[in-house]
């Protein structure tokens, strides 16, 4: 194995996804925003950054509350079930590598927001008062104006949230209030002085509109029901559900109970969808700043998958699950999909013809392809092992100067969040190998004995490129990569694949020549039209 150059400081990135409500299943909303925070870890662990990768659960509230007691349980009972039976199966449906998993019933996120809440408080930076506003339940948040709309057909005469086209329920309460409004310059001065703390663009600008309207005070607390954390001081009171969240990302990490934990991991990066953006890129960093802590590094906001228009969800019943896909493609099919074909930040449509498309001509005539053409050569000339290259020629530099440019544009991509665009770099080495290969004829050369010493070229060439290929791959598509790596015979000499240096991927030379390969499995098999129909119409 070869040495990690010499680092003194290891870069640090911390990631985060949002804690997902337990009053349903997921769907492929919350499996698209979990496949991208895992691509994002998997390649910055494998860069070698101290990474960490933290998901989980948000079980609090009046939500989660309705719910369990519409199926006759106790709230903690029901959460208990989703999370069991649904919401930790599904990372394991779609291969998520997460570090940690919270749950917001954790008895340390309970110890850390009542620690959160209590240093606010004694800080000044919370007062009792009383109001009366339109409250969603489903968002779980007093609407802004610009949210609230008039009802339509069963909802005429009724006002409505607009993301969740159901009945606003008016709230009137004595609570605590957050001074959030104390904070509106500084963050205003924040998303001037970091660019980029929000992304992308569009995101920032709506972010900075909304603050610059004008920031209230924001009720943290609540007495009408009381599932939740209760206020340390008033145990009248829960705290809000998006305060008691949001504290996720510190109370896993250490907050108030590992301080050598939350130095090393904290400020955090958030994948969120655009509906949650508000409460992370304004109430969030107002938290942190009240109690004196660093803001997170990155707020990324991405699109919503959309269904007829509209955004997919459970609330609406237009959800489907991740595994009606999987079942049929396959985990790595499902990642490579949704990464590849929706520029993360844009809302995307999911269709069965398109994922079926790009499956048959992007990953199995595409790259799996070329993997099994090129091994079986190997196989069929050399005894299937790597062959001992020889002098460079024009055609083999183009691919070995591609490799390197695309190694780097993709890591480049990859510090942006610009997903879609790393694997589209990847992409270009793809083609190229599969037009190399078809330019320069291996089976031609085979067939000449003076053109031994051409072919093993041409033929290292090859797989060097698909050694390449499974070391940037690897974090969108972990499953077909490490077949390709076993049978690359590449662990032997190089080690796990996990453990390779993604940013060193396109350095030539890296595979011995001799380094025995073994047969390769199929990389991405046959989807039967039967079983395609069959997906497509469930
Ligand atoms: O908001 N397209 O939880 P939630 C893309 N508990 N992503 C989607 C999606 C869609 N159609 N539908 C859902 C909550 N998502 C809070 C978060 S964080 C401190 C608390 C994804 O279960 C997307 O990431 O409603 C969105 O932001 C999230 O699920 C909302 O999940
Ligand atoms: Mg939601």
């Amino acid at each position: 194995m070869e040495a990690m150059p010499e680092t003194p400081e290891r870069k640090r990135f911390f990631l985060t996804t949002p804690i997902f409500y337990v009053n349903d299943a997921p769907h492929i909303g919350h499996a698209y925003t979990e496949v991208a925070a895992d691509v994002l870890a998997r390649w910055h662990r494998q860069a070698g950054d101290d990474t960490w990768f933290l998901t989980g659960t948000d079980e609090h509230g009046q939500k989660i509350l309705r719910t369990a007691t519409a199926n006759g349980v106790a709230p903690k009972e029901w959460a208990d079930r989703l999370v069991e039976s649904a919401w930790k199966p599904l990372l394991g449906t779609i291969d998520i590598s997460n570090d940690d998993f919270i749950r917001t019933t954790d008895e340390r996120h309970e110890t850390g927001v009542a620690k959160f809440l209590q240093k606010l408080y004694d800080d000044g930076h919370v007062y009792a008062g009383e109001f009366e506003a339109l409250y969603c339940v489903g968002c779980e948040e007093f609407k802004p104006k610009s949210e609230i709309v008039d009802g339509e057909g069963a909802f005429a005469g009724e006002k409505v949230c607009l993301i969740h086209s159901k009945p606003l329920e008016l709230l009137q309460e004595k609570n605590y209030f957050f001074k959030m409004s104390a904070f509106q310059d500084r963050l205003l001065a924040l998303y001037e002085e970091r660019p980029d703390f929000v992304q992308p663009a569009s995101a920032r600008n709506e972010v900075v509109a909304f603050v610059q309207q004008g920031l209230e005070d924001l009720s943290i607390s609540r007495t009408s029901f009381d599932w939740g954390i209760p206020i340390p001081w008033d145990h009248s009171h829960v705290t809000y559900v998006w305060f008691d969240a949001l504290l996720n990302y510190v109370t896993a990490t250490g907050y108030g109970a590992d301080e050598e934990q939350f130095a090393r991991r904290w400020p955090g990066n958030h994948i969120v969808g655009k509906d949650i953006l508000r409460f992370h890129a304004v109430i969030w960093p107002a938290m942190l700043m009240a109690a004196g802590l660093e803001v997170p590094e990155h707020v990324f906001a991405h699109g919503w998958l959309l269904v007829g228009g509209e955004k997919m969800s459970k609330s609406k019943l237009t959800g489907i699950a991740p595994n009606e896909i999987t079942d049929t493609f396959g985990s790595d099919a499902f990642r490579y999909y949704f990464m590849r074909a929706i520029s993360f930040g844009h809302d995307g449509s999911f269709s069965w013809e398109d994922l079926s498309a790009r499956y048959q001509a992007e990953l199995a005539n595409g790259f799996g392809n070329l993997a099994s053409r090129v091994l079986a050569m190997n196989k069929k000339y050399f005894g299937a092992v790597m062959p001992e290259a020889g002098a460079e020629e024009e055609a083999d530099r183009a691919i070995r100067e591609l490799a390197s440019v695309v190694t780097a544009a993709a890591d480049a991509a990859i510090e942006r969040f610009a997903i879609h665009e790393a694997i589209a770099e990847v992409w270009r080495l793809v083609d190229a190998l599969n037009g190399y290969v078809q330019e320069q004829q291996p089976w031609a050369l085979a067939k000449d004995p003076a053109q031994q010493g051409r072919l093993a070229t041409v033929l290292a060439t090859a797989t060097e490129g698909l050694r390449a290929l499974a070391e940037l791959l690897h974090p969108v598509t972990p499953l077909a990569t490490a077949k390709l790596w076993e049978a690359l015979g590449a662990e032997g000499a190089l080690g796990r694949l996990e453990d390779q240096p993604i940013r060193e991927a396109g350095r030539w030379g890296r595979l011995p020549a001799g380094t025995p390969q073994q047969a390769l499995a199929v990389l991405f098999p046959r989807i039967e039209a039967q079983a395609e129909a069959e997906a497509a119409s469930k």
